[in-house]
């Protein structure tokens, strides 16, 4: 196993350090390994080259070359094999027997708990079922649509106020989809800013590969916060029910602690997402006017900008399985207990299946794109995130704002490679 504890690299969200190998073990000897064992694979490629700095503010070049030179590579920078073809990344979605999501020393459990994201079946299966229909499409239907759009009114609102001039993402898209999620759990006792700190706090503790102190104590801090909402809204949810996750959970026999991890993984899952594809979807339709005009004529192409644009910048860029037995994948030996990134922004982009791939293009022909994930970790928000951005809020930002235009005297920002999205998205309009 090429692993070790020496950090030497920054986290890409948490700006946190990162563990790459250990002295003496240089990317050389790496690279001699990479020779082909007999019946059993090659090898995999050593990306040296590849760094943290350069994944966070773009990866998409480096996933083009990775890509071009193997399905997979081991990436030092990293300590993770990294898979980059849709077809490995694919194969490992569909099998949870060789390819565990219940990693060892996960820094996402130590931050959030033992979710259901990091648990095989049949244990995933039970804390999935637990969620039950709050996030399925009749619920969303019969009830959170018309709450989403009355959210909806209320930040655009907001930033309409704020006019003429605003960030797309700070000012609206994140209060406005953390509004949501907080409705959708159930946590009657807490704003959408406590939403909002929640999620950060603990995604930087998923990150914090180098152990950061400071880090820590915000991610516990919140973690705590997040544990004492819980407490006090079961309770009250068992005898005033709701549509909420809290409240399903309120009645069911699950374990506190299941509860409260599932909670915090949806918290650090539900919120980013929906607010990056948003931003990111309107950003790619106002620097293509012709498919802008197109999805304005047409309200359908609506959902199908909002799925090119999962597509195109996944918002969950990478996500964590492990094997659990020596495999071949794609033609690469990996052996047991080996740490893989399936980068899902780089199998988006896989030109063995995305004809363009680099091109946002709501006319492209439709393709199955991974951004949800798939097999029986698939996202279980994934109706949600289409009804409150492509069916809500997508139609009425440009009917409210027709001339909205990114602010020419102050440039977009996207940036991320294990989360990617906007970090600043100056509008203006009038
Ligand atoms: C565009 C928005 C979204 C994207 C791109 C997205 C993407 C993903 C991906 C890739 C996974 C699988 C990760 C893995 O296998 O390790 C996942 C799982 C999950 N997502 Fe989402 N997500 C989005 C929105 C949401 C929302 C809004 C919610 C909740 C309200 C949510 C709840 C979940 C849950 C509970 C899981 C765990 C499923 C399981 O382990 O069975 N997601 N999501």
């Amino acid at each position: 196993m090429r692993a070790s504890n020496a950090p030497t690299a920054t986290c890409p969200y948490s700006g946190a350090t990162l563990p790459a190998p250990s002295s003496g073990e240089t990317t050389d000897q790496f690279a001699a390994e990479a020779s082909p064992v007999a019946g059993t694979g090659v090898e995999a490629p050593v990306a040296d080259w590849v760094t943290i700095p350069d994944l966070y503010e773009n990866p998409f070049p480096i996933y083009q070359r990775m890509r071009s030179e193997s399905p997979v590579h081991w990436v030092p920078a990293v300590n993770r094999y990294m898979v980059t073809s849709h077809a490995a990344c694919h194969e490992i979605e569909q099998d949870e027997v060789r390819f565990s999501a219940d990693e060892n020393n996960s820094l996402m459990k130590r931050s959030m708990g033992h979710s259901m994201l990091r648990k095989d079946n049949p244990e995933h299966q039970v804390d999935r079922d637990s969620y039950g229909s709050t996030l399925r499409p009749g619920t969303i239907k019969k009830h959170w649509n018309e709450i989403f759009a009355s959210n909806h009114e209320q930040y655009l609102g907001e930033l309409l106020a704020k006019g003429p001039s605003a960030d797309f993402v700070w000012d609206y898209a994140a209060p406005y989809t953390a509004e949501n999620l907080r409705l959708i759990c159930g946590f009657h006792n807490a704003s959408q800013e406590d939403m909002q700190r929640w999620s950060q706090t603990m995604i930087d503790g998923t990150g914090n590969y180098a152990d950061d102190a400071d880090i820590w104590a915000k991610s516990a801090a919140s973690s705590a916060e997040v544990d004492a909402a819980i407490d006090e809204m079961l309770p009250y949810l068992a005898k005033n029910p709701d549509h909420s996750l809290l409240s399903g959970l309120a009645s069911m026999p699950i374990p506190l602690e299941a509860i409260r991890a599932n909670l915090k993984m949806t918290i650090g899952g539900g919120l980013n997402e929906p607010r990056d594809v948003l931003a990111t979807t309107v950003w790619a339709l106002l620097n293509n006017p012709e498919q802008l005009e197109a999805v304005k004529n047409d309200p359908k192409l609506h959902a199908v900008a909002f799925e090119e644009s999962v597509r195109w910048v996944a918002p969950i860029g990478m996500y964590p399985r492990e094997t659990t037995q020596d495999v071949v994948l794609e033609g690469v030996h990996l052996p047991a207990g080996s740490r893989l990134g399936v980068v899902l922004g780089a199998a988006n982009r896989d030109p063995k299946v995305f004809e363009d791939p680099e091109e946002f293009n709501i006319f492209r022909p439709k393709k199955p794109h991974l951004g949800f994930g798939g097999g029986v970790h698939f996202c279980a928000g994934t109706w949600i995130a289409r009804a409150q951005v492509a069916q809500i809020a997508m139609p009425a930002i440009f009917d409210r704002i027709p001339d909205l235009r990114l602010d020419p005297s102050a440039a977009s920002v996207d940036a991320g490679w294990v989360f990617r999205g906007m970090t600043k998205m100056p509008v203006t309009w009038g």
